[in-house]
């Protein structure tokens, strides 16, 4: 992916003084990574404030966190917005979470179009309601042709539904005799999982501190490395998103083999 290097380094002017720069391998980046966006309604109730409120927060980190990725050339952004169980919460939130997803979309789209970001979504997009559906069909077919970033939004994503749903496309092709049932490997249920495109999670950040995946890309995760934050997500930024990268690159991954 390319980058530009002054427009890089000014994104990142200003560090803190625990990281900078400086610190990460531009060359050994993660190629996708992936962010369990939690915390916003606890951040809300810190500052005294309705959960909502830590909804719209968010979506400033959102938007941070994509430039930041795409200043440093990373290859795809994933971020879990909304879990097939998040439908158990109040409909109140329910309803501004959906309503949010539509309007923070169309307000984004000149970013997107700026940066060459291409949009996927990860879930049932038919499940939502009208708008919703038709704001994301909308911002789907607008940056089809963008060859920059690709950002993979999972709403109304959940990996168990996922996967029973590769499980239903691989039976029914099987069937109707197009695939062979010895041809079921590890590479065709990738290839039938929503993510098919998309090379697997090298890092997954979560934030609020949480030790669990949440129903979150079960299969594509399995030998991501994991960054836990306490940071709240609305509090995430560019700092803490070098942080993670950084220590990404500390780590020894050997995919069960024996060190390099
Ligand atoms: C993450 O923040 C956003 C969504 C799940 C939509 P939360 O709303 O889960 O925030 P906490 O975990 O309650 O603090
Ligand atoms: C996971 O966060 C889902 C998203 C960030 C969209 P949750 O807040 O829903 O997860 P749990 O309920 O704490 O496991
Ligand atoms: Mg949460």
């Amino acid at each position: 992916m390319q980058r530009d290097e002054q427009e890089l380094t000014t994104y990142f002017a200003d560090a803190p003084e625990d990281v900078s720069l400086a610190d990460v391998d531009l060359e050994r980046l993660p190629s996708h990574i992936s962010v369990i966006m939690d915390g916003n309604g606890r951040w809300a109730t810190r500052q005294g404030m309705e959960r909502g409120q830590g909804h719209i927060a968010g979506i400033a980190s959102l938007r941070e966190t994509i430039t930041a990725c795409v200043r440093l050339g990373v290859d795809v952004l994933s971020a879990y917005a909304f879990s097939t169980e998040n439908w158990k919460r109040p409909q109140q939130e329910v309803d501004l979470l959906m309503h949010l997803f539509a309007t923070t979309l169309v307000k984004e789209l000149p970013l997107f179009h700026q940066e060459n970001v291409r949009l996927e979504f990860l879930g049932d997009i038919e499940a939502l309601p009208q708008k919703t559906r038709e704001v994301f069909e909308e911002g789907l077919s607008e940056t089809a042709d963008h060859t920059g970033m690709t950002l993979a939004l999972a709403v109304n994503y959940g990996a168990r539904a996922e996967l029973a749903r590769a499980a239903r496309l691989i039976a029914s092709e099987v069937k109707e005799g197009t695939l062979s049932v010895d041809d079921v490997d590890a590479a065709c249920v990738s290839s039938h999982l929503y993510t098919a495109d998309l090379p697997d999670p090298e890092l997954l950040i979560r934030t609020s501190g949480e030790l669990r995946l949440s129903n979150y890309l079960l299969w594509q995760l399995a030998y991501s490395e994991f960054y836990i934050t306490d940071t709240l997500w609305p509090d995430f930024d560019r700092w803490e998103l070098l942080r993670a990268i950084r220590a990404f690159q500390g780590r020894d991954r050997r995919f069960g083999g024996v060190k390099a």
